[in-house]
């Protein structure tokens, strides 16, 4: 673990003080976390737009695929079971949605409003096998809460 999640917390909330729009929002955290980290080579937010839909939203990084339906990918089983879902081994995981060949582990996080529906996934891919760990799952859930969910 290589973020200082703390400074990085203090950096979004007050870039982030006052604004309530959703996009300026995410594609202030998608900016902010993509450059904490090399391990972070693809971060942004994929929105619900309908049911069963996810969208692509403000990110950093090579072109990511537009629609992803919620049966399908690693954002497809976040966002279906509001569960954050940990994949140290991209190939490993059925269903997997290749959007880079170079990714190799995957980290996404449901994003919840105020009322705790589930609005959106926050999804980070890496290059490097088993980039992420417990800590980041709970540190980026806390950054998320602090922004979507106040
Ligand atoms: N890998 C994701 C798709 C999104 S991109 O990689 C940007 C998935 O399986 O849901």
């Amino acid at each position: 673990m290589t973020v200082d999640y703390d400074t990085l917390a203090k950096t979004i909330a007050a870039l982030t003080e006052g604004e309530t729009d959703q996009v300026a929002l995410m594609a202030t955290i998608a900016c902010e976390v993509h450059h904490a980290d090399d391990r972070f080579d693809w971060t942004g937010f994929y929105r619900v737009t309908e049911p069963g839909v996810l969208k692509i939203g403000p990110y950093q990084g090579g072109h990511g695929c537009l629609v992803i339906p919620f049966e399908r990918g690693v954002c497809g089983a976040a966002a279906r079971t509001g569960e954050v879902q940990l994949v140290p081994d991209v190939d490993a995981f059925p269903g997997h949605i290749a959007c880079a060949s170079s990714t190799r582990s995957e980290l996404v996080l449901p994003v919840r409003d105020a009322s705790g529906e589930v609005i959106a996934v926050f999804d980070i891919d890496s290059d490097q096998p088993n980039a992420f760990d417990e800590e980041d799952a709970d540190q980026l859930t806390r950054v998320l809460a602090q922004v979507f969910a106040r």
